[in-house]
């Protein structure tokens, strides 16, 4: 395995790969590596022929208050997962590297479908995103990118990117990994208490039962929004949103008349959890 740190060092790598005729699929990534993430790879190695992974805490995309310094940075037990997980490169730049002018030089900002949701209350973190997935697959140029259904928004965000700025990738959407009690696996989860810890599961646990209740009930999406909303309460999660949207590009929907999402973000002491639901005829 390649570990590179430099956009230079990359494309030396890549340009080998490409002189053989070799395609590439590329899993953006913070680090902290969990088997969410490691889906990810096994999705990309299954596409490409070699896999390049980045390492990379975006302060973009972290507000001010926010935990960008806490964030838990373990490039060297990452760099030994993705080893084992037969991934061809390891990108892992500096901030310097993707930002040579600072932070804010030039963003990338897609309207729309980043409105509401997590929006409400991290209003910029979706530029954050959106301007440094750009950076990334400028520098990688692959030809598949991978990104979680477990942030919705964002992988609807990257596909919006990609479309409306002509970028030669197809965008690779992998199913939420679970913990066996069906919290999401997300590297914030280590900063939940283990109180904390089991009461996390009432998230997926709110969002399955709210649907299940609004088809065998014939809610609206208003109902099924308030049924997920009064569950998180009931399992003492602090709701942030209940949302039902259209799946796939998140319009407005006010019925249940076709594929359909809920998403939700909530609280557990100082953690911010989200979660959602793809449901709905196809
Ligand atoms: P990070 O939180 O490290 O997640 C990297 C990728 O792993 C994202 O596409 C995310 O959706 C996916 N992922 C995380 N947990 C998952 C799970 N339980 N199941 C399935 N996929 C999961 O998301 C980011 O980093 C950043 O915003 C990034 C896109 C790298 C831009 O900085």
């Amino acid at each position: 395995m390649h570990s590179v740190h430099t956009v230079a060092q990359l494309h030396e790598v890549l340009a080998d790969f490409r002189r053989a005729g070799d395609r590439v699929a590329l899993v953006p990534t913070m680090g902290n590596l969990h088997a969410g993430h490691l889906a990810l790879v096994e999705r990309a190695r299954e596409l490409a022929d070699r896999v390049v992974v980045s390492v990379f805490v975006n302060p973009a995309q972290f507000a001010p208050g926010e935990d960008f310094e806490e964030y838990p940075r373990t490039l060297e037990a990452d760099r030994e997962r993705l080893l084992e997980a037969g991934v061809d490169v390891l990108f892992a730049p500096r901030t310097g590297e993707m930002y040579p002018d600072g932070v804010g030089a030039v963003t990338v900002r897609v309207d729309r479908v980043t409105e509401g949701l997590c929006s409400g209350t991290r209003p910029d973190f979706f530029t954050g995103v959106a301007t440094v997935v750009t950076k990334l697959l400028v520098a990688a140029r692959p030809d598949w990118a991978v990104f979680g259904k477990k942030d919705y928004q964002q992988w609807v965000t990257v596909r919006r990117l990609v479309r409306n700025l002509l970028l030669d990738v197809e965008i690779e959407a992998v199913p939420v990994v679970r913990e066996e009690d069906g919290l999401a696996l997300s590297s914030r989860n280590r900063y939940l208490s283990s109180a904390h810890r089991e009461m996390a599961s009432g998230l997926y646990r709110a969002l399955r039962t709210a649907v299940r209740t609004g088809e065998n009930e014939n809610l609206d999406a208003r109902g099924v929004e308030r049924e997920a909303w009064t569950m998180l309460e009931a399992a003492g999660l602090d709701p942030e949103y209940t949302e039902v949207r259209r799946r796939g590009d998140l319009e407005t929907v006010t019925d249940l008349q076709g594929p359909r999402v809920l998403l939700a973000a909530a609280h557990l002491g100082g953690t911010r959890l989200i979660d959602n639901l793809e449901f709905g005829s196809p």
